[in-house]
């Protein structure tokens, strides 16, 4: 599926137009320094500085974490003053634009703003109506710019208001970002090279489901490992112990096991506990015991998976397939990053992304051998699943 975005065009007069900016910096404190923080925050600086440079008034909006209310632990005044380390000098304004008064006085503000400056909003979720798409939040922020650009493809899945409600009221706009992400992403769509493989891991199939459907419909194999395998092990009638189990996926997983293409552990690591340095038992995947929990994958799965990449043209990563939070569990996930960055850059397209595997290719440091790594953990999987109709992007065709 082609997706025909309106671009932004770099010879459009902005000096001194206000321009409204979804990023997407939904970025913990704590891996502001990491890979997705370089990747979330790096990615947006060079557009905005692009914008201040030709005069506009940069205002960003962006959502942190999921809050339930205000309070001072979701708000993105750090990141307005994070930002200085890439050479950026941002305003914060704490207003709620659904206040009339509040909204009065920010909007002064800006009017009053020089061209060139660059102003950071508070967390888009404060504001009640963001989750709905509430028109008259939409109308709110819309009412402080010109234009409107969306750079924030981590958050296209999210039928928010400020992702999709402003971009129907004012001029909108795909941000160089964004459009670098479904440039890259659509290569998965658009008649991959085959072999394409495909290895998802992580905790719960039942958020995965759609994807591993229409993975299987695309991909010549379909590695699944983590948590995730464990209730297509049960529904193949084999005992898994005491390992994390989503019962309810059980059901679904036995649908998916009819599908040609899907590829299971064939061993897994065990522990009996889940503590930080676990005893680890390598045990095959039928003859995992009552008390057993399982880890990670075991070396003959990773043998064969790493032949199966081996010969791979299209490659997709996404989700640890072991527990990563103790180390010699986390040995399946790094090994495959270095597999899968031995072939991608090279004889194969490669491409991962997702919160819980990029710690896993910086410390690995094979992200640099990736061709593509995105931004999206969910928003990448469901414009693979939704073949690339998010709500986000939708809002921005032409
Ligand atoms: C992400 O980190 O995947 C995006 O920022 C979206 O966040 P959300 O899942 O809270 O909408």
């Amino acid at each position: 599926m082609k997706l025909n975005l309106r671009t932004f065009s770099p010879k459009q007069k902005i000096k001194g137009a206000p321009i409204l900016v979804r990023v997407d910096w939904n970025v913990p404190d704590a891996a502001v320094h990491g890979l997705e923080g370089s990747l979330k925050l790096e990615r947006s600086v060079s557009f905005i500085k692009q914008l201040s440079k030709r005069g506009a008034v940069v205002i960003l909006l962006t959502h942190f974490g999921r809050p339930k209310r205000k309070d001072k632990v979701h708000s993105t005044h750090f990141l307005a003053k994070r930002m200085k380390r890439y050479g950026l000098s941002i305003a914060f304004h704490p207003e709620s634009v659904s206040r009339p008064d509040d909204r009065k006085r920010l909007a002064e503000r800006l009017l009053k703003a020089k061209p060139g400056s660059i102003h950071l909003l508070e967390n888009v979720r404060f504001e009640k109506g963001e989750e709905k798409n509430a028109i008259s939040l939409s109308k709110a922020w819309s009412s402080l710019g010109d234009i409107f650009i969306n750079d924030a493809f981590a958050s296209c899945h999210r039928a928010h208001s400020s992702v999709v409600g402003i971009a129907k009221l004012i001029p909108s706009y795909a941000g160089p970002s964004l459009t670098e992400e479904v440039a890259h992403l659509g290569r998965l769509l658009e008649k991959p090279s085959s072999p394409f493989v495909a290895v998802i891991g992580g905790k719960k199939l039942s958020t995965k489901i759609p994807v591993v459907k229409e993975l299987l419909a695309r991909c010549d194999q379909v590695l699944v490992g983590g948590a995730m395998a464990t209730p297509f092990l049960v529904a193949k009638k084999l005992q898994v112990g005491k390992s994390y189990l989503e019962k309810d996926s059980v059901a679904d997983a036995g649908k998916l096991l009819k599908k040609t293409g899907l590829v299971l552990p064939i061993d897994v690591m065990v522990a009996d506990k889940l503590v930080v340095n676990p005893k680890l038992k390598r045990v095959m995947v039928d003859a995992i015991g009552k008390k057993d929990i399982i880890v990670d994958i075991g070396p003959s799965t990773l043998a064969a998976w790493s032949k199966i990449l081996g010969s791979s043209k299209t490659i997709l990563w996404n989700g640890p397939v072991g527990w990563t939070e103790c180390r010699p569990c986390g040995n399946g996930s790094r090994f495959l990053a270095r597999i899968i960055a031995t072939r991608a850059k090279g004889p194969a397209f490669g491409v991962s992304g997702g919160g819980d595997t990029l710690p896993i290719l910086a410390e690995t440091k094979t992200a640099k051998w990736f061709d593509f790594i995105s931004t999206g953990g969910g928003a990448m999987l469901e414009f693979l699943s939704l073949k690339g109709k998010l709500p986000g992007l939708l809002a921005l065709m032409k």
